[in-house]
């Protein structure tokens, strides 16, 4: 990658939906993903696109963690200038009904879902907005628009995008940034796999589509909104969930 190359940050990816979405753009642009603690999934993605015509390096990096991030995003964008799409999709969940949880493992979750995503875009934005272009993706959840029972947290922090990547359309609009939320739904991942077998089936059987999204659907949205064909398309929330919300 040259410091003119129109290169892509996606947070998490290196494995479920970041994944799905690194493999996808990696074909068409230099790719940048972070991730935190899986050092050999990481590895494994860069290995897959490693043919493809713009490829894919992992770095390791708590989004929650500024002061990690600050260091990481400024010593890419002196390298390579500013990145022409940030696809934020780094999250997690750590679910306790609301009286029960944890506020430590609240603050995770805010540090991991909501205020990475901060740090990231202080970092990035400023430069972006020189560059006159850019897209800037945001991956909420619907449980941030319904809400889900021991999910104050993550919904919380989900919700809380939506009402950001509102905002900051309107901020960036002038200078050509556009900024969008991804909504999934049921996606077939790790995350997924997490909740038990029974509650998984009662969930599948309200999806008016009978089943779960895959990682590759949710990837080709975001492929979408970082593109050209949605460049009329500004403080938008793309809901795939197969109905569910209907
Ligand atoms: N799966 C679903 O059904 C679903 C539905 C709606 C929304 N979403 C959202 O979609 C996004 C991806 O979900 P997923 O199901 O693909 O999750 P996943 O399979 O658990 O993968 C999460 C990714 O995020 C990385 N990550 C976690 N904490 C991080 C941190 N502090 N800093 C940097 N990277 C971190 C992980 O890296 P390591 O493995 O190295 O820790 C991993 O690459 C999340 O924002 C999630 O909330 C998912």
């Amino acid at each position: 990658m040259t410091s003119s190359s129109r290169w892509v940050l996606v947070t998490g990816g290196s494995r479920g939906i970041g994944r799905a979405i690194v493999e996808m753009l990696a074909k068409d642009y230099p790719v940048i993903f972070t991730w935190r603690s899986d050092a050999v999934a990481a590895a494994d993605v860069e290995q897959t696109c490693a043919s493809f015509s713009g490829g894919a390096q992992g770095v390791q990096c708590d989004g929650g963690d500024r002061y990690a991030v600050t260091s990481l995003a400024d010593s890419l964008v002196n390298r390579y200038g500013p990145p022409w799409a940030v696809i934020h999709n780094a999250g997690i969940t750590l679910d306790a009904l609301h009286v029960n949880q944890d506020p430590t493992r609240w603050q995770h979750v805010m540090d991991t879902n909501l205020n990475a995503v901060f740090y990231w875009n202080r970092c990035v934005i400023p430069g972006m907005c020189l560059q006159g272009e850019g897209s800037i993706v945001l991956m909420s959840s619907v449980s941030g628009i319904k809400g889900n029972i021991g999910q104050t947290a993550y919904a919380a922090s989900k919700a809380a995008l939506l009402g950001m990547s509102r905002s900051l359309a309107q901020e960036l609009g002038r200078f050509g940034v556009r900024v969008n939320c991804l909504v999934p739904g049921l996606i077939e991942s790790d995350m997924l796999a997490a909740i038990p077998e029974a509650k998984r089936k009662t969930m599948i059987g309200q999806i008016p589509l009978r089943r779960p999204g895959r990682p590759e659907e949710v990837a080709k949205a975001a492929a979408f909104l970082i593109s050209e064909a949605s460049g009329y398309i500004t403080g938008q929330s793309l809901v795939i969930d197969g109905g569910m919300t209907v």
